[in-house]
């Protein structure tokens, strides 16, 4: 059965503990991560990259750098979002290789102009990119059955290191996918919904 979108909001929480045993088949990682790319982002340039790991040997060495947190070892999968800084631009013209030349052309150059020498813009459009990745997987997941945590609880510098992340790339931040064992607690929000939601302006 399909879950709608709003039942995979509603349903979707941060989940701790996982079916150290289950493994995760091939075909739903493709399914999942197919998903994801289709995460909009801005002029199209798809900066962001993921690396997917469902080797207990590495993920064990990511829970020593995540403060021992039992999910990044027991869960099924642990994916690290990831952006290439210099996507905007590197070679704007590739994101629209199935476009027309002259859109391609034309998209490519707006988006050199609005990016390039802003390295500031570029680090936030990273972190946009990633924070939107981060939702898909994780109601993607949760409609195909899986529970996630999304997970900023980590050292940088080690992880870094295990994934080999490249020179002008940014990690992002880590999300578990597995099979929950166990609910989590009451949701505690959403704050007032006059506190959060404001209508033409503050
Ligand atoms: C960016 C981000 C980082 C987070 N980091 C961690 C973490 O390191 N460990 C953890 O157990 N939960 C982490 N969480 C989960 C939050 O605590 C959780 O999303 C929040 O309490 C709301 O609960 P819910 O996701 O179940 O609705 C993180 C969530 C986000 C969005």
């Amino acid at each position: 059965m399909m879950m709608d979108t709003f039942e995979a909001i509603e349903q979707r929480r941060s989940i701790k503990h996982y079916d150290p045993t289950h493994q995760m088949p091939d075909e739903d990682v493709k399914k999942l991560m197919n998903a994801v790319l289709k995460t909009p982002t801005s002029f199209n340039i798809q900066n962001y990259r993921f690396v997917v790991i469902r080797d207990k040997g590495i993920q064990q060495e990511l829970k020593e750098a995540s403060w021992n947190q039992a999910q990044v070892l027991d869960a099924s999968m642990v994916v690290l979002l990831c952006a290439d800084l210099k996507a905007p631009v590197d070679n704007p013209k590739r994101y629209w290789y199935q476009a027309p030349t002259e859109v391609a052309e034309a998209l490519s150059g707006m988006t050199l102009q609005f990016y390039d020498g802003k390295e500031d813009l570029q680090h936030d459009e990273a972190l946009r990119s990633i924070g939107m990745a981060a939702q898909t997987l994780m109601l993607a997941a949760k409609a195909m059955g899986y529970d996630t945590c999304p997970m900023i609880g980590f050292q940088p510098e080690p992880v870094e290191k295990i994934i080999k992340l490249p020179k002008d790339y940014l990690l992002g931040m880590m999300i578990v996918v597995g099979k929950g064992i166990q609910p989590a607690r009451d949701r505690s929000g959403p704050l007032d919904y006059n506190e959060l939601v404001f209508e033409n302006s503050f």
